[in-house]
């Protein structure tokens, strides 16, 4: 395969032109997907500083503290929420359930993972801002 073509083929699953709610959510779904197996390392890594004692654990916890953290902590959430939301609707679906109205249960997990996720933000900087 030439080497332009191959990163056309690459590129297609990120390609959102002519996408419909179907095509939308599985890109989504793979990209949190993605996101949420980095995530689950970068946590085991960090969670290696509790074997080094209160101090290193200490610094870490300041930081995670620092708005851009709970910023993250929001990124984190908007992920997790939807992934396992659309993956209820994915699950309904592979059932058989609600075939015909799958685009409007995507535009529900949309609505219900933002709305969520405001809420958890609200609540994150309220507690910890
Ligand atoms: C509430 C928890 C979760 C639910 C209900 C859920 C559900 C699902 C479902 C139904 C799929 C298949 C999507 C499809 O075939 O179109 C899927 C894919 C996937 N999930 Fe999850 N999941 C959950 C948590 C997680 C977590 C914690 C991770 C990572 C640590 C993860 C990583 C992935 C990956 C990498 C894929 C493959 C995406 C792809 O092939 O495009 N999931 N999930």
């Amino acid at each position: 395969m030439k080497e332009a073509s191959r990163w056309k083929r690459a590129g297609g699953w990120v390609d959102l032109r002519g996408r419909r709610e179907g095509g939308l959510a599985f890109l989504l779904m793979r990209l949190t997907g993605i996101g949420l197996v980095i995530y689950l390392f970068i946590h085991l890594y960090v969670l290696r500083l509790l074997a080094q004692g209160p101090e290193a654990w200490d610094a870490f916890i300041a930081m995670a503290k620092s708005p851009l953290f709970l910023a993250l902590d929001g990124l984190l959430i908007l992920g997790i929420l939807y992934h396992a939301l659309n993956g209820v609707r994915v699950t309904l679906l592979g059932l058989g359930i609600g075939v015909p109205h799958q685009a409007r249960l995507f535009w529900g997990v949309m609505t219900l993972t933002l709305l969520m996720t405001a809420v958890a933000v609200y609540a994150i900087f309220a507690i910890t801002g």
